[in-house]
């Protein structure tokens, strides 16, 4: 697959080495050369901060692209995270008319992807994906497994929001040296049966 990836960041480099490395095409898109990578690329990642991105959503034709949405709106609060917009996927939807956004990969720091680890305490890594078009998720959920984790569909573009704020609020766990994952009980001991 041919990707575009906005930013040269930490993100940035952590999912497209990974992608490179499976045997991607990258093309990183800077301040300077974001025209020439959303052109480039099948599937664009925005990876750049949540100010950014009204700027660089302006800065070419995104329409066609499958857009992955990886960013997270975090803002300091009292040496907590918490989030300084709501429902950064849907504006980007909003901003870039004719595109498929697909939010991915805000749960994990760029760490994670730079490391090979994937499966911890017997479970692989998941990534859960909101989105509404068929074809995008599942060019997402390839570019998920080429990173050796899980894909799982979580909802529409409309749930996006949920996992902007699961993001914030796990993230506040961890940096409060929480164990977010312990707070979850496993799928079969979960009760999850709708009422
Ligand atoms: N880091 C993580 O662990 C992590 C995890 C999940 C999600 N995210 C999300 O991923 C996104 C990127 O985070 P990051 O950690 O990779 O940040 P980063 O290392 O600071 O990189 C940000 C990139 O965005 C570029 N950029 C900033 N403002 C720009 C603008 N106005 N126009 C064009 N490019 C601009 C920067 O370019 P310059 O170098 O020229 O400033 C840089 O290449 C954020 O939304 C973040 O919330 C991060």
């Amino acid at each position: 697959m041919r990707i575009g990836i906005i930013g040269a960041g930490h993100m940035a480099r952590a999912l497209g080495g990974g992608w490179s490395a499976a045997g991607h095409e990258i093309r990183y898109g800077r301040r300077d050369s974001i025209r020439a990578a959303v052109e480039f690329g099948d599937v664009v990642v925005l990876a750049v901060p949540v100010p950014a991105l009204t700027e660089v959503l302006s800065q070419a034709d995104f329409t066609g692209k499958t857009l992955i949405d990886c960013t997270n709106a975090f803002e300091p609060d009292d040496g907590n995270t918490v989030l300084g917009e709501d429902a950064v996927a849907e504006r980007v939807a909003m901003l870039a008319p004719g595109t498929r956004v697909v939010k991915a990969f805000n749960l994990c720091a760029a760490e994670v992807w730079e490391s090979a680890e994937r499966v911890f305490e017997g479970r692989r890594l998941a990534v859960p994906l909101c989105g509404d078009d068929a074809s995008a998720l599942t060019q997402v959920e390839e570019l998920v497994r080429d990173l050796k984790a899980e894909p799982v569909r979580a909802g529409g573009l409309n749930r996006a929001r949920y996992l902007e704020a699961m993001s914030a609020f796990v993230v506040g766990l961890w940096f409060a040296g929480a164990d977010a994952r312990a707070a979850l009980p496993p799928l079969e001991a979960a009760f999850a049966v709708p009422d």
